[in-house]
């Protein structure tokens, strides 16, 4: 089915094109010196010390919980209103992943109290998401962390260049960079689309050679390495896997990276004209709406997704207004059915009744940079219509 509005557009153009060409042209398209100035260019934006390029956002997660020792037996705290990797990573490592409610209508990130009372002696980690690129409360995760002495990792999937101002720090800092680990995508739809891919960000030296390691079989060299006469051998000191990004997408994903601003200012804009359009629309939340309030300079938020929340109705109710929409040419999605609630973590018997109601009343609008005010108008109207009728 094409729609009139899709639920996103990707943002590429003659650049890309030549950034692949190029790549081609220079003979060597798999992990090389495209993935290496990916992987500095992605430090120096973020002010990130290290940075990993890797094959998807799933694996990066799964080697993060690699690098910090969380294994059999350990228990990893995760939001459930979340894409399932989150939670899946955690099982590939035999750990068991304990879901934790939203904070709320307003701010669908994890709940720092939910946190705390989730805490046992098994408890090893913690993967937060920032929906949305909405930042999660660090200073709170990150005291609570410290007091129990359980590591952070960022699954900051939808927040690549997205800002936190911590009151602690009294600073700014980018998502991804609070915590032990952060783990972007560059799936299809995300802020910087290169088809599949992912970065690891770090902060500790050890953790960086790790996750290295992990990346490429626990090989001490690369290919490129070897191809360019660095090296002639390599060992194999550690178990690891070939979760590596190539040349191809680390070409667009520089590209991308050097749009994604200008892209981001965008979508800010667009945000705006919503919340403006549907501000005071009796059956409708729209979630982050109080995000900037009190907040100065205003953070710079990615905006990856445009989520509004229906007041009433359930899932079937829900339903009935998306297909309205859909039917009026305008694609919506819902991020995210909640994760417990899938056969896989059914034995987990989770209580969490604001991710519940969350996950059956949300529905994402289209949100992309190259959308105008009368799209915007369009696709507002038509769901004030979709949920009146
Ligand atoms: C919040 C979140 N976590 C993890 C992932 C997994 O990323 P990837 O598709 O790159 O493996 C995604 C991607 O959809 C995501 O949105």
């Amino acid at each position: 089915m094409s729609f009139k509005i899709p639920l996103f557009d990707l943002n590429y153009g003659a650049d890309e094109i030549q950034a692949l060409t190029d790549t081609i042209n220079d003979n060597w398209i798999s992990t090389g010196p495209r993935c290496e100035k990916f992987e500095a260019d992605f430090a120096k934006a973020l002010r990130a010390p290290y940075a990993l390029t890797a094959d998807n956002c799933t694996n990066a997660l799964f080697m993060a919980l690699l690098a910090l020792d969380i294994g059999p037996g350990d228990e990893v705290l995760v939001p459930s209103l979340t894409f399932v990797a989150t939670a899946n990573t955690v099982k590939y490592v035999g750990a068991t992943p304990v879901f934790c409610d939203i904070l709320g209508y307003d701010n669908l990130c994890i709940s720092p109290e939910e946190i705390e009372s989730k805490i046992t002696s098994r408890t090893k980690a913690v993967t937060v998401m920032h929906y949305a690129g909405f930042p999660c409360d660090m200073d709170a995760i990150m005291a609570i962390a410290r007091k129990h002495n359980i590591r952070v990792i960022e699954d900051a999937c939808h927040g690549p260049l997205s800002e936190y101002q911590s009151q602690s720090l009294s600073m700014t800092k980018k998502l991804g960079t609070i915590g032990d680990i952060g783990c972007f995508s560059f799936f299809s739809n995300k802020n910087i689309s290169t088809g599949e891919g992912g970065m690891l960000i770090c902060k500790d030296e050890v953790i960086y050679k790790r996750l290295k390691l992990l990346r490429s079989h626990g090989m001490t060299t690369t290919s490129y390495q070897r191809a360019g006469g660095h090296s002639t051998k390599y060992d194999v000191v550690s178990l690891g896997y070939n979760f590596r990004m190539d040349d191809l997408r680390a070409a667009l994903g520089i590209v991308q990276l050097g749009k994604l601003k200008t892209d981001l200012v965008k979508r800010a804009q667009v945000r705006q004209w919503y919340e403006e359009l549907l501000e005071d629309t009796p059956n409708i939340i729209v979630p982050f709406s109080a995000f900037h309030v009190g907040r100065s300079p205003k953070p710079l938020y990615s905006n990856y997704i445009f989520p509004v929340m229906l007041k009433q109705g359930g899932a079937d109710h829900r339903d009935i207004v998306r297909d309205r929409l859909h039917a009026a040419g305008v694609q919506t999605s819902v991020h995210y059915p909640a994760a417990h609630r899938f056969s896989i973590y059914q034995s987990c018997h989770a209580n969490l009744p604001l991710t519940e109601f969350a996950a059956d009343h949300l529905i994402t609008l289209p949100m992309y940079s190259q959308l105008s005010k009368d799209d915007v108008k369009f696709v507002a109207e038509g769901l004030i219509n979709a949920v009146e009728s």
